[in-house]
């Protein structure tokens, strides 16, 4: 019997051309793993009519854990998207994005080292958007329970982690019932854990500091649209969304997956930077409790990176995807 069984989604644009390194990765660390493979978003809608097929639900729900390559979803029109979908079906709460500085020669900043825990379920995301006399309005749902399980999620890991300080992000000066509950419940809560020195910004103040001062922050807690929208930032500030890996937590289930998307505009060329995949890999292994192989995996990743000299476009080299892999191999 093998000792891992994941469900495995290839996705979009580089999504294929990322998984087949990840798969080469596992296979390099010796890990004893069979996958569960399906399509899902825009190819498996191509080909069956349907985003997520059934057989794919079944397999997550049996194997409990799934790493995802990213899928496309239309702008402005069609389908709601993928991962807000498996999201919310499998009641996976917490978008754990940890952002670090990898290495220093490819970051534009030094030593930052930020964890983000984005809520996973609702705010704008809901999706639900009606129409007005003139226009639209979008429904932004914030709950207590949400807001507690995210916030408690983060406290109880940063203890866990040995991490000292937090930011809970919001706009309750201006949406004061939604962002205000969010910024109550942060604040209610923080006064259990005395240890952790914690504070609160404001979204805009807050994307400022971090382009300034990145090294003032440790973790953030946010709602899902900020939470989103400052990984994107936080990925920036460490060498792009080619190194930004991320989880998705529910209380059984769990989906890796990179913070970056399809790449469309890349796709097909061989240049995608795999690393955030891999990183989302390692991440998964944390999880299965195999901390050795995630931690041989990022050491190889973080020599290759301080090197300098097998660097993907992104990053400022010239190697494919592939070449790129072999050099991580060969660190293994
Ligand atoms: P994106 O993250 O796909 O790309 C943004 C920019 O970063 C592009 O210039 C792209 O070439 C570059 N980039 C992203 N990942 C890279 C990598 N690994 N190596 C090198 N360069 C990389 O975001 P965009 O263009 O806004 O979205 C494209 C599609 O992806 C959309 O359909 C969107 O809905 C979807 N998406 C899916 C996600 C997921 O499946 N988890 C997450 C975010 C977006
Ligand atoms: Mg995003």
């Amino acid at each position: 019997m093998v000792k891992y069984r994941i469900t495995l989604f290839e996705g979009d644009g580089i999504g294929p051309e990322i998984t087949k390194e990840m798969k080469r990765i596992f296979d390099s660390l010796g890990l004893d793993i069979e996958y569960d493979e399906f399509l899902i978003g825009e190819r498996a809608y191509k080909k069956y009519g349907e985003l997520i097929p059934k057989d794919a639900i079944e397999s997550i729900k049996k194997n409990k854990v799934a790493l995802k390559a990213p899928v496309t979803t239309p702008v402005g029109e069609g389908f709601r998207s993928v991962n807000v979908e498996l999201r919310l079906l499998f009641d996976l709460y917490v978008n754990l994005r940890p952002i670090s500085t990898i290495s220093n020669k490819v970051s534009k900043y030094k030593d930052v080292d930020l964890i983000i825990f984005r809520e996973n379920t609702e705010d704008l995301y809901t999706g639900i958007e009606e129409e007005t006399h003139d226009g639209y309005y979008a429904k932004k749902i914030i709950t207590k329970e949400k807001s507690k399980r995210i916030i408690n999620f983060a406290f109880d890991y940063m203890v866990k982690h040995n991490r000292h300080k937090i930011t809970c992000v919001h706009k309750a000066n201006i949406l004061k019932k939604t962002d205000g509950l969010f910024l109550s419940i942060f604040n209610d809560i923080k006064n259990n854990y005395k240890m952790i020195e914690s504070n609160d910004k404001i979204i805009d103040n807050m994307c400022m500091q971090l382009v300034l001062n990145p090294n003032d922050f440790d973790s953030i807690v946010a709602p899902n649209l900020y939470g989103d929208i400052l990984s994107d930032l936080a990925a920036g500030l460490v060498g792009g969304l080619g190194l930004a890996p991320s989880a998705n937590l529910g209380d059984e289930i769990a989906i890796f997956e990179a913070v970056h998307g399809s790449a469309p505009d890349i796709e097909g060329k061989g240049i995608a930077n795999p690393t955030a995949f891999f990183l989302s890999g390692a991440l998964m292994l944390e999880y299965l409790s195999e901390s050795e192989k995630a931690l041989r995996l990022k050491n190889a990743i973080k020599e290759v990176l301080e090197e300098g000299k097998v660097l993907t476009k992104d990053l400022g080299g010239f190697a494919s995807t592939t070449a790129f892999t072999d050099e991580v191999i060969s660190k293994l």
